[in-house]
């Protein structure tokens, strides 16, 4: 009797009567349906697993949740759930991410750590409080810093005058008394100088976070540059994905694909790309195309940088020199690959796609994987660009951020709506629920 008081008491305190209807309805809003989960792990794509491992950490009823980069290859639905999840549970979380988006909506506070210092600081808030935060933290800075060099220059303007004084009475006079004042003001002016050395030195010229940046040709590219005519496609032995589709891109337009994960997204830009071929239908697209796929592609870690630069983008060593100086904040000459981490190959990437002078810039969920401040520069590089510019992607501030004006929304049943926008209109969750 005692140990069945024990049990009750302990499905009480892990919240467990309801565990079969919690792990039917936590499996379901993440799309793992009964037939999928009898799939071998090693047949499932990469969001499938993430979402698995999710599946297993939710269910699990947790009192701290530890989530690194959850939303890495979720779509807008699975990250609608998960934000609700988050939002309503009574869990306490520890989420290490660079979705802004998500980290907006799902927490509120953060940890800042200072790569160069080594320090933690706290922001009681969620990003965009940190994002303001941070900027008026600078500002202060900035002011203070300011006030500093005013007060200093007005009195080392004042102990200036007092040491000219001090000069004319030693220089003009024999009076022994006059001679005698003159090095009295010459003493105060040392002190005075003194003074404002030590005490007017102390606050630091404040500097702006280091950010990756680079020169974009800003050319404006106008015209059609990709034309998909009436496809139809499917991968072998599967349903078609596309049926008479036909789509076209002009200089000017910023489109974003969005739609759930396995709609055909990144076999769009793979057919456009020419990587595969329609069964039927025509594709035509301009020959200055720069693309960075959803994976990135196996490089050779023991080629030296600059050799991995030169050979993809005509440039002289120096200028290569220069860009890579400009991402990667140091001296890379007689580096390799290998020294690099992934985030910062893909930096250099990001770099290699833009020195092409691209007149379409395809990309395919470009922020999974990178730190705040890459998505950023690729942010600043793509906002001065003005070609073309295809992504799929579920980061919403990255698409409003980089201004898109037009939406491919890949719905269910093969059903495509082609939309003009505008960046301030874009919501993933409007496309979720439908009010688009
Ligand atoms: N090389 C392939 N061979 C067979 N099926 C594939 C291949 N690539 C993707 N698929 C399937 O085609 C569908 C669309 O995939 P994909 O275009 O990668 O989707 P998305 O990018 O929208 O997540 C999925 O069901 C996927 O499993
Ligand atoms: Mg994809």
């Amino acid at each position: 009797m005692e140990e069945y008081g024990e049990v009750m008491e302990k499905m009480d305190i892990w919240d467990s009567w309801n565990y079969l209807e919690k792990k039917e309805m936590i499996l379901g809003s993440l799309g793992l349906t009964s037939d999928f989960l009898e799939r071998e792990i090693a047949e499932i794509s990469g969001g499938q697993a993430n979402r698995v491992a999710l599946a297993g950490v939710l269910i699990s009823s947790p009192n701290l949740l530890l989530l690194d980069e959850p939303t890495n290859n979720l779509d807008a639905e699975t990250l609608e759930f998960l934000k609700k999840f988050i939002q309503e549970g009574k869990f306490s979380l520890l989420l290490v991410s660079h979705d802004r988006q998500f980290l907006d909506e799902t927490i509120d506070e953060i940890l800042e750590i200072d790569e160069e210092s080594l320090t933690v600081s706290h922001f009681g808030g969620n990003y965009s409080f940190y994002v303001a935060e941070k900027k008026k933290i600078f500002d202060k800075q900035v002011a203070a810093y300011e006030e500093q060099r005013r007060k200093r220059e007005q009195l080392e303007k004042a102990a200036k005058a007092l040491r000219q004084k001090a000069a004319k009475f030693e220089r003009f006079s024999q009076n022994a008394f006059y001679k005698a004042k003159g090095a009295k003001l010459a003493k105060q002016a040392n002190i005075q100088f003194k003074r404002i050395q030590e005490e007017l030195n102390s606050i630091p010229e404040p500097k702006p976070p280091k950010k990756p940046t680079f020169v974009v040709e800003e050319n404006e590219k106008r015209g059609l540059l990709a034309k998909v005519f009436n496809i139809f496609f499917a991968y072998p032995d599967q349903k078609n994905l596309f049926s008479n589709f036909s789509f076209s891109l002009n200089g000017n337009e910023r489109v974003a694909i969005i739609g759930p994960n396995g709609i055909g997204k990144t076999t769009l830009i793979r057919l456009i790309l020419g990587e595969v071929k329609p069964t039927e239908g025509e594709i035509t697209i301009t020959k200055n195309v720069g693309y960075l796929p959803q994976i990135p592609g196996e490089v050779d870690k023991s080629e030296n940088v600059i050799d991995y630069f030169r050979k993809q983008v005509t440039v002289s060593e120096e200028e290569a020199k220069k860009i890579l100086g400009q991402v990667l904040f140091s001296d890379v000459s007689y580096k390799k690959i290998s020294d690099f981490s992934s985030g910062e190959i893909r930096r250099i990437q990001i770099a290699i796609l833009f020195a092409k002078r691209p007149d379409l810039i395809i990309l395919d969920e470009p922020t999974n994987h990178l730190d705040v401040y890459t998505i950023e520069m690729l942010e600043e590089a793509l906002k001065r660009f003005r070609g073309g510019i295809l992504v799929a992607s579920h980061d919403e501030w990255f698409l409003r951020d980089i201004k898109i004006n037009r939406l491919l929304i890949f719905k269910e049943k093969k059903e495509i709506l082609d939309v003009k926008t505008t960046p301030e209109k874009i919501s993933l969750k409007s496309h979720v629920y439908n009010f688009i």
